[in-house]
């Protein structure tokens, strides 16, 4: 009798254990089929830029204008794909830019800090030429964070969008030496012309902030140690 019950015990035992193991292995071969929710999203596709215009470039030229005073009206995700684009968006299948960079090395890193981006979660994102697509490193609205590393210059946090252009510096100076970095400054000013071009053909305003704490800054947007921040640039409708 005693022998009969530890026969059905062991058998009970051996029975939850292979139920427990055919359920893992059920739950681990579903497919995920969840979408991630906002909060875990942490990749985002751009809309594609767009590839004409109306407006003559003549008139985006003497239309360029630093503006400071912003609507209170959110930016569209299209807008803000175009502006990245114009920064930094390939434009050949080799991989070149919109902008030109010594040696084809591309030293400079974009990072949107979005307060009112519409579709976009507040946050700092790096864009990615290559994908077209944002990768979130801090969350949160980190705009007014951002005036105050920039000389308490508080119509930053005004903007419904921040760019701030970052460099490796070293992908340059591996072919050029000390000489990379004076190319790595030239290279930053032709992707902001590109991006504030950009913005008047949008029928917005943007401004290139140079005042800034470097460290504060870098510390902010969690940049790695090799990149440098080197340009903030505002963008919105122009109030
Ligand atoms: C490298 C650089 C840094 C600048 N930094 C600032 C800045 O920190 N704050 C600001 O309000 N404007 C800044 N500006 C914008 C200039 O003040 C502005 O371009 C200048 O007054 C000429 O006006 P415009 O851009 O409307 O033609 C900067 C411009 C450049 C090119």
């Amino acid at each position: 009798m005693r022998r009969d019950m530890g026969h059905l015990v062991y058998l009970a035992i051996v029975l939850s254990l292979a139920i427990a193991l055919i359920s893992m292995a059920l739950i681990w071969q579903a497919p995920d089929t969840k979408e991630p929710s906002m909060a875990e999203q942490t990749d985002y596709a751009l809309p594609p830029p767009t590839m004409a215009s109306d407006v003559p470039l003549q008139a985006v030229l003497r239309g360029r204008r630093t503006v400071r005073a912003f609507a209170p009206r959110p930016i569209a995700l299209t807008d803000v794909a175009q502006l990245l684009w114009a920064a930094q968006g390939i434009t050949s299948d080799r991989g070149l830019r919109t902008a030109p960079s010594a040696g084809a090395l591309y030293p400079l890193e974009l990072h949107l800090v979005a307060g009112e981006v519409e579709g976009l979660p507040a946050g700092s994102y790096r864009y990615s030429p290559r994908h077209h697509r944002l990768r979130l490193e801090v969350p949160g609205d980190l705009r007014a964070a951002v005036a105050a590393t920039a000389l308490q210059q508080d119509w930053l946090a005004q903007a419904p969008a921040l760019v701030v252009a970052g460099a490796v510096e070293a992908r340059t100076m591996v072919k050029y030496g000390e000489r990379g970095i004076r190319y790595v400054h030239m290279e930053v000013g032709h992707a902001s012309q590109n991006l504030l071009l950009q913005a008047v053909a949008s029928g917005l305003g943007g401004a290139t902030v140079g005042a800034f704490n470097d460290a504060r800054l870098k510390h902010l947007l969690k940049l790695p140690k090799a990149e440098l921040p080197l340009l903030i640039l505002a963008v919105g409708h122009p109030r």
